[in-house]
Parts: C-alpha cells; structure tokens; sequence
C-alpha cells in the first residue's frame, strides 16, 4: 500500500515504491510562492502545514508570526513525522500546504473537514479539469479564489542546482469558510520571484 497514493478515497496498492523519500512527490516549494500568498490573503488564527517537506513552506508561513503546526508523512528533517493528513483528526484554523500530487483530491477533502477558517493548497492549474473533480469536488465544494501565478514556479528536488523557469502552471486554490458561495478568479501581480528570489529560505 502506497500511503502517498490517494485517489477517490483510497490508497491505491503499488509495487512502484516502498517510500518516496527520494521520489517524485517531494518537492520544496520556492519561498515567493508562499509570499504571494500570504501577501494577498489574511489568515486569522494558527496554521497548519500538514506535508511540510524539509519546511520551506512552513518557515515563510512562521514569519507571519501565527502558530504554526508542520508535520509530514516521512522524516525530511522538519516539524513532526508519521503524520498521516489523510488519517488526521486534528483541527487548525487554517491549513495550508503544497500535497503530494498523487494525493491531492485526498488532501482536498480532509482539508474542508479540518480547517475551521481557511484552507489553501498549491495545484498545478490544471487541477481545474477533469470529470471526476468536478463531480467530487468542483460542483460540491469549489474554492472560493483561485490565484493564478502570472509567474512560473519552477521546482527543484532538496539541493538541485537551481536554473531555467518552469513549464507547469500553478496556482493557489483556497476554500474561505466565510466567503459567500461561488469562485473568485484572481492573478497575482508579477514581481515575486525578483523580491524574493528563486531559493527556499
Ligand atoms: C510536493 S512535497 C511539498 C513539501 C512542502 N509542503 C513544501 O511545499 O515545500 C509533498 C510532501 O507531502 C508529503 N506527504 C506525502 N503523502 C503524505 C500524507 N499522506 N500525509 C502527510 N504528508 C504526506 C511528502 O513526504 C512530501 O514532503
């Protein structure tokens, strides 16, 4: 059983890895992407970054000054490990974090169940599509913005050499508890990656 492997409720049985502590689902995300969205959203009361990887998200999120709870599946050397979000029964005001992307419609449904305020996952913006989202989750429960990155967030696995711009589109899709029904579409304005950078912190 592959416990990164979530589709339609449950564990997908594969033989293609034991653990992905080296594998494709792990991938630090750059810190101006994190900025862009704590820039343009406000979060009241404490966070949680429930795959928190080696913490690149979780320490630009620290700098907002909230608690901030990180945890993650395996040991990648930050917050708690042996945390399973798709097993979690813990409650946070706010739940934000970029899921393993095999596990992402997974993450999306225990994400409306345990954050009280806000939830906020990082998706390719394709993410959008797909017949079986939008009878499971998109007709159900859409989020209430949509943030698309005018810039491209290129990801590099822990110590890569960083260079060239990435070909995926990305954006941040956050389901506001307090919004009124329906789905904001917005851009955030270019300039991040030059405040801030292409590197985690
Ligand atoms: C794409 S990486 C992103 C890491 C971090 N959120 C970031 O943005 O830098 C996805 C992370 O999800 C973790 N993960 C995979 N399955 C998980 C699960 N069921 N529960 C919690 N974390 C999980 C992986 O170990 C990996 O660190």
């Amino acid at each position: 059983m592959d416990k990164t492997y979530n589709i339609n409720g449950g564990y997908k049985p594969t033989l293609k890895r034991n653990a992905d502590l080296d594998g494709p689902d792990f991938f630090p995300t750059p810190a101006w992407a994190t900025y862009a969205l704590i820039e343009n959203e406000e979060f009241k009361g404490d966070m949680w970054e429930c795959a928190c990887g080696n913490g690149a998200m979780s320490k630009v999120l620290e700098r907002t000054g909230a608690k901030v709870r990180s945890s993650d599946l395996y040991d990648r050397g930050y917050g708690d490990f042996g945390v399973d979000f798709l097993e979690e029964k813990y409650i946070s005001n706010n739940i934000i974090t970029n899921p393993p992307y095999n596990s992402a419609e997974g993450f999306v449904r225990k994400g409306l169940e345990l954050s009280r305020n806000k939830f906020s996952l990082l998706l390719r913006l394709a993410f959008l599509e797909g017949i079986n989202r939008q009878k499971t989750i998109f007709s159900k429960q859409p989020p209430s913005r949509v943030w698309v990155f005018s810039e491209r967030i290129t990801f590099y696995p822990e110590g890569a050499e960083i260079k060239g711009s990435g070909t995926t589109a990305y954006a941040w899709f956050v389901w506001d508890k307090d919004a009124p029904a329906g789905t904001e579409l917005k851009w955030f304005e270019p300039g991040y990656k030059e405040k801030y950078g292409q590197n985690q912190l």
